[in-house]
């Protein structure tokens, strides 16, 4: 953990608060983050700066072809997709989960937050969402963005805040939490074959956890949710008939689909 190069005082005391959570060292910046992580003892560099949480990502043992990433919270695809709900739109997400205002939404692989803050959006102030994270440093970095990312837009910096980051994995909390507690879980799971176009998620799949989710845990999910359990996946995907889905629905023209589980 450390800050960039002109980190005003309030800049070091959030890293070395940051650092003291998470459990790692933090050391003053005095080198290049490129050279630092070149010398092949770091996995990952989190650095704090005026405006963003910034990640870097070593290379893995074995993937020398890959050069060291930047990672830093952005709300992405949300921003749109709050938009167009706001003007009378559907999303397909939204409406699989058939999300309403004041439900309770628990997004079992919270990634970089969009989905959730478009759940947060859906449900408003009277619900809630909480999302999980098994990564610690991708929690670290999406609960840092969730509470301080500014706008882009009204709609969404107020949904990002109300989302609450927790750092766990998901079959261990399904199994720690009592029966109908959130009215909707869901998943987005790595995919297996990542689809093309998305390799602005490239850095995230370096240090995301690729596990796919299993009948057991959709069989803790349905134990935790009131109303159903949707699961995100590529359209066509063998995974929705291995899990038992009891429908897969999205739309036609989409590369995506999800499959809904009544609870
Ligand atoms: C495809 S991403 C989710 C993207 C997200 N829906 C969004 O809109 O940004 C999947 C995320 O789930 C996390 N994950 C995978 N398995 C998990 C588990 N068992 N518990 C919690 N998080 C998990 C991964 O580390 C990864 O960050």
């Amino acid at each position: 953990m450390t800050t960039s190069r002109q980190a005003r005082p309030e800049d070091e005391a959030t890293a070395r608060e940051l650092a003291a959570a998470l459990g790692v060292p933090f050391e003053p910046r005095a080198r290049s983050i490129e050279r630092w992580i070149a010398t092949g003892a770091l996995e990952a560099v989190l650095v704090v700066n005026r405006e963003n949480l910034v990640l870097w990502v070593g290379r893995p043992a074995g993937r020398e072809e890959l050069r060291p990433e930047r990672l830093f919270f952005h709300p992405s695809t949300s921003v749109q997709r709050v938009k167009a709900l706001l003007q009378g739109g559907t999303d397909p997400m939204v409406a699989a989960m058939d999300l309403r205002p004041g439900m309770t939404v628990l997004d079992a692989t919270l990634g970089m937050g969009s989905d959730a803050i478009v759940s947060a959006f859906s449900v408003g102030p009277e619900g809630r969402v909480v999302g999980l994270e098994s990564v610690r440093e991708l929690a670290v970095l999406v609960r840092w963005g969730m509470a301080r990312y500014p706008g882009p837009t009204r709609p969404v910096e107020e949904s990002m805040r109300r989302v609450q980051v927790v750092h766990a994995d998901h079959a261990a909390f399904l199994a720690a939490t009592p029966q109908a507690s959130f009215d909707v879980v869901y998943f987005d799971p790595m995919f297996r074959e990542p689809v093309a176009q998305s390799s602005a998620m490239a850095p995230w799949r370096l240090l995301a956890d690729p596990r796919p989710v299993s009948p057991e845990v959709i069989a803790l999910a349905r134990r935790v949710a009131r109303r159903r359990v949707v699961l995100k996946e590529r359209k066509g995907s063998p995974v929705f008939g291995e899990l038992g889905a009891h429908r897969v629905e999205g739309r036609r023209s989409g590369r995506v689909a999800y499959g809904v589980w009544e609870a």
